[in-house]
């Protein structure tokens, strides 16, 4: 089992990655809790896929009842959304639980946001756990406490800061994740590849290696990616330094890519993966890169996009023109860029033009019929 220890300023907490990790870990979190306080958010095919492995650790804790108090619903980002986590408070009232209950996202990314969120506002904040069930959850967004919930035209744009009180990953939850997802969730490792760590860029095979690796290859690579990104939790929780600024290599691209396409075209990971192409393209066209980049970023992640589908037709205008609508305002005009690999820099003022023409290039390179 690796244990990576989360040092945010908030709150610390531990980061479990191993094979089993659920059964062994979770029942000594949750077995001080009250009966009927231990509430599990999740998605009705997830829960059918693995819920007899959480169902049996909650068991062991002494929560044998634990099926009354699960919430479940309809997968996608379009219901990460306030309506689902207000649905969810409703019934956390209704079912008695107080500040003192444990609130548990078995879930992707969609479901850790949405409860993290939850739980920040309950009761002006209660505990929850992360259970990461896709590779970008476990990798990524179950780790920093980062959690909130999309608005029309606005992804995250509510939210919270509010870190988990563990975060448990099993690898083995991932043997029923579709390879489009596994594929998209290889985008957030390549990321930490490219911002902090090269052994994550020379996996065999590049971005399909994963399928190949052994279990505990694969935890691993999980709780390497895990280590990187506590660093920069430790270092800026609050995203305020600069530092966790730089977790968003090819976001500000990506998440505009998402804007345009109404957020269900790509997958989150997808999305990403393009956008570091854009950034590459970028630090290149703007004299940042000391190192030829563009390469390097088309070999490791097109790979990724063999099953995403064609965005032929994409207008690029829209895509440009969702990036200043941005919320995140300040981001718009700061940009992850790479000097080399390892070496990020945060620019801001990039040239419209550059920016243009990363895009135009970009979506005309992976999908011809937009050049
Ligand atoms: N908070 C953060 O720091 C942070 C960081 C990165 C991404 N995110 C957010 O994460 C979300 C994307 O997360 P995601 O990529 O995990 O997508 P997701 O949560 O939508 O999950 C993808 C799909 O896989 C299914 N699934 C999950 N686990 C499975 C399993 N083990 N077997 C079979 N199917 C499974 C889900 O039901 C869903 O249909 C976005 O909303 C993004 O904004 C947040």
């Amino acid at each position: 089992m690796e244990e990576i220890r989360v040092k945010a300023a908030s709150r610390e907490y531990d980061v479990l990655v191993g094979e089993g990790a659920i059964s062994e870990q979770l029942p000594r979190l949750v077995s001080g809790r009250e009966a009927g306080q231990v509430v599990v958010v999740s998605h009705p095919h997830l829960l059918s896929l693995h819920g007899e492995e959480l169902g049996s650790a909650l068991c062991d804790a002494g929560h044998v009842a634990w099926e009354k108090r699960v919430f479940l619903f309809p997968e996608g980002e379009e219901h990460k959304r306030p309506v689902t986590v207000i649905a969810l408070q409703e019934l956390m009232l209704e079912w008695g639980v107080t500040r003192k209950g444990v609130v548990l996202a078995f879930g992707g990314g969609v479901v850790g946001d949405l409860t993290g969120y939850a739980a920040a506002t309950y009761m002006r904040g209660m505990d929850y756990i992360q259970l990461p069930t896709t590779l970008v959850a476990m990798v990524d967004s179950s780790v920093g406490g980062k959690v909130g919930v999309d608005m029309p035209g606005a992804k995250n744009a509510v939210g919270a800061f509010h870190q988990p009180l563990a975060v448990i990953a099993d690898p083995g939850l991932l043997s029923t994740l579709p390879r489009r997802e596994l594929l998209g969730g290889m985008a957030e490792v390549i990321k930490y590849g490219f911002l902090y760590d090269e052994r994550l860029l020379t996996l065999e095979g590049g971005s399909e290696g994963w399928v190949r690796l052994t279990e505990w290859e694969r935890a691993e690579i999980i709780a390497r990616c895990v280590r990187h990104k506590a660093a920069v939790v430790e270092k800026d929780e609050r995203d305020l330094a600069g530092e966790r600024a730089m977790l968003n290599y090819g976001h500000t691209f990506g998440h505009a890519l998402e804007a345009a396409t109404g957020y269900v075209t790509l997958r989150h990971g997808e999305a990403v993966a393009v956008g570091m192409i854009m950034a590459a393209r970028a630090a290149e066209d703007a004299g940042k890169a000391r190192v030829p980049l563009l390469e390097l970023h088309r070999k490791l992640l097109s790979p990724l996009l063999q099953e995403a589908p064609s965005l032929e037709g994409i207008d690029a205008q829209k895509v440009i023109d969702a990036m200043r609508s941005d919320k995140k305002r300040e981001r718009e005009a700061k940009f992850v860029l790479l000097e080399r690999p390892q070496r990020p820099l945060l620019v801001e003022g990039l040239p419209e033009e550059v920016v243009k023409r990363a895009v135009e290039e970009t979506l005309g390179d992976l999908w011809p019929e937009n050049s």
